[in-house]
């Protein structure tokens, strides 16, 4: 087995010309928290979207696992173990935090909602749910409907969602956007704890947050892949700190 669980070669992705993901050529170890990171524009998101086939490449190959899922759609790799957060649309808010949970356990066994199962495997995955909502702290808001649970809490939700579907890797695009600081400390103590056997990759604006999760770390600058290694390395790199003080100057300059 390859120590390298998820391989890009040469990934580029062009809109109209404009080449948001350039060449880029990742290489992303089994069991490792790897981050994503750059300034406003880098292509994150973009290269997110490619390796989960929400978008497809215009040049170059991806292998998970062995083998090429370049050519594949997004439930064709999460079959296979490799899942985004938010794949399954996430929450509904009108159900509660332990149906949405169901739902997404459901799914993963049957690929779409069966209202004749038995009661008795109903009330399996209610068990398995229960368990979910304990990994990610959120029992005491078990009856809650997912739509009145406080932002924070609903990022946990989306993560107990994704382990529903049990990946081998997954993928998380800013899970701590627009969090307070309270939150964001639970959300990186969660993505720890959820980490432990599998293979996490983080794309993440918080420096802080990335410090002290990844292994290692690839920054993204205009596309290209600017810098790698872990956060002490591609911290005091110049070529990283000219492009993260450029994006400050570039907002406060946009900010007036
Ligand atoms: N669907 C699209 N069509 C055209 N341009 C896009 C599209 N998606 C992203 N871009 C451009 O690609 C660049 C990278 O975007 P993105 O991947 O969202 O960056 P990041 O997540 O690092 O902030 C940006 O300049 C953005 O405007
Ligand atoms: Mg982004």
């Amino acid at each position: 087995m390859s120590d390298a669980i998820l391989q890009t070669v040469g990934l580029t992705k062009e809109f109209r010309g404009f080449v948001a993901v350039n060449d880029v050529n990742l290489s992303i170890r089994r069991g490792t928290i790897h981050g994503l990171i750059g300034p406003n524009g880098a292509g994150k998101t973009t290269c997110f979207n490619l390796l989960t086939k929400f978008l497809q490449p215009t040049r170059g190959s991806i292998r998970y696992d062995g083998r090429d899922i370049t050519g594949m759609k997004p439930a064709e790799v999460a079959r296979l173990g490799l899942v985004r957060s938010f794949q399954i649309s996430a929450v509904f808010p009108h159900l509660s935090v332990l149906e949405n949970v169901r739902v997404a356990l459901q799914r993963q066994r049957g690929g779409s909602f069966d209202f004749w199962r038995s009661d008795s495997l109903l009330r399996q995955y209610d068990a398995r749910a229960r368990e979910l909502l304990e990994d990610v702290g959120l029992t005491a808001y078990a009856g809650l409907t997912a739509g009145e649970l406080p932002y924070g809490r609903k990022r946990a939700l989306e993560i107990a969602t994704t382990l529903a579907l049990d990946p081998v890797m997954m993928l998380l695009d800013e899970p701590t956007a627009g969090m307070t600081h309270d939150d964001v400390g639970r959300i990186v103590q969660l993505i720890r704890r959820v980490s432990a056997g599998r293979t996490v990759l983080l794309v993440e604006h918080n420096l802080t947050v990335v410090s002290g999760l990844c292994d290692f770390i690839t920054v993204l600058a205009r596309g290209s892949v600017l810098a790698e290694g872990d956060y002490a390395t591609v911290a005091r790199n110049p070529d990283v700190i000219a492009a993260y003080l450029g994006d400050e100057a570039s907002t406060e300059a946009a900010h007036g």
